[in-house]
């Protein structure tokens, strides 16, 4: 189990150049979610729904990690196992920076999954021209990527993850979408520290120990250079959670 669980979201890649959802240029100001993030849309017009993957697959390979995926990386070198990243975005840019341990709860760009066979698999090419599954051959793949309505992927092992976890750090997400939104919830009852780092508060900023405003690239590197290698305190099972500190703000 990993004594630091960070959940991210697209706020943590947007100084890396790709898009958010919910900003006032955000990716759902162009796109309505049920048309291009939705079985149903994907059903209607997969050509649709195609080219706007592979356009973000496109963009997310010509991006590069950023201060906050690298300070993760080297948080993750320095206290090795201690580490979990669970992310809601389908870049691939915390394993590129060097994150060793990444679980993506919605799925991935890079890989697709074959709805006639079931295969998942690591993918790098657009999907528009309805390739071949390498597996069975038939033209049935789609982005491996978790739709509205759809069962988000490892929540046992999200949540198994976090109600163990000593720290829980929330990064670059506007908490619109649950379970991962739940997360902190779950968290505070297990007794972890919370902390948002966020460009904006949040309106569940009350379930938060710590709230640290500004862009991911500032904040996350000067947040986990506080963090060192403590001894992990035993977990009494009987004591009661520590007590929830005040929310401290901090710019
Ligand atoms: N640094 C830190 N935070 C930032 C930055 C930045 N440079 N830029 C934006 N943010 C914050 C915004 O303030 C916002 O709260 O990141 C958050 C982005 O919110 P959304 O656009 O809603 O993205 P996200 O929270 O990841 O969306 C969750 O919704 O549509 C689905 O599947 C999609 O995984 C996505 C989920």
């Amino acid at each position: 189990m990993a004594r630091i669980v960070v959940l991210t979201g697209a706020g943590i890649s947007a100084e890396s150049g790709i898009r958010t959802f919910r900003a006032a240029d955000g990716l759902w100001e162009d796109h309505r979610i049920e048309d291009v993030a939705t079985p149903e849309g994907y059903a209607a017009d997969p050509a649709l729904v195609h080219a706007f993957y592979d356009e973000r697959r496109r963009a997310a390979r010509a991006a590069q990690p950023n201060a906050a995926h690298r300070a993760l990386a080297e948080l993750d070198e320095r206290m090795p196992g201690e580490v979990l990243i669970v992310t809601q975005n389908i870049d691939d840019l915390h394993e590129r920076a060097g994150s060793s341990r990444v679980i993506h709860i919605h799925g991935e760009l890079g890989s697709a999954r074959c709805e006639e066979c079931g295969r998942r698999m690591s993918w790098t090419r657009d999907l528009a021209g309805r390739p071949a599954c390498p597996a069975c051959g038939a033209r049935a793949l789609r982005p491996d990527v978790v739709w509205f309505g759809e069962a988000v992927y490892a929540l046992d092992e999200i949540f198994g993850a976090v109600a163990q976890s000593e720290q829980f750090w929330v990064i670059g997400t506007s908490g619109a979408v649950t379970p991962a939104a739940s997360l902190v919830a779950l968290a505070a009852e297990a007794g972890a520290r919370t902390a948002l780092l966020n460009l904006e508060a949040h309106d569940d900023v009350r379930l938060f120990d710590e709230v640290v405003l500004g862009p991911a690239t500032t904040t996350v590197p000067a947040f986990t250079s506080r963090i060192r290698e403590t001894p992990r305190a035993p977990r009494d099972p009987g004591a009661a959670p520590p007590s929830r500190g005040a929310t401290g703000v901090s710019r």
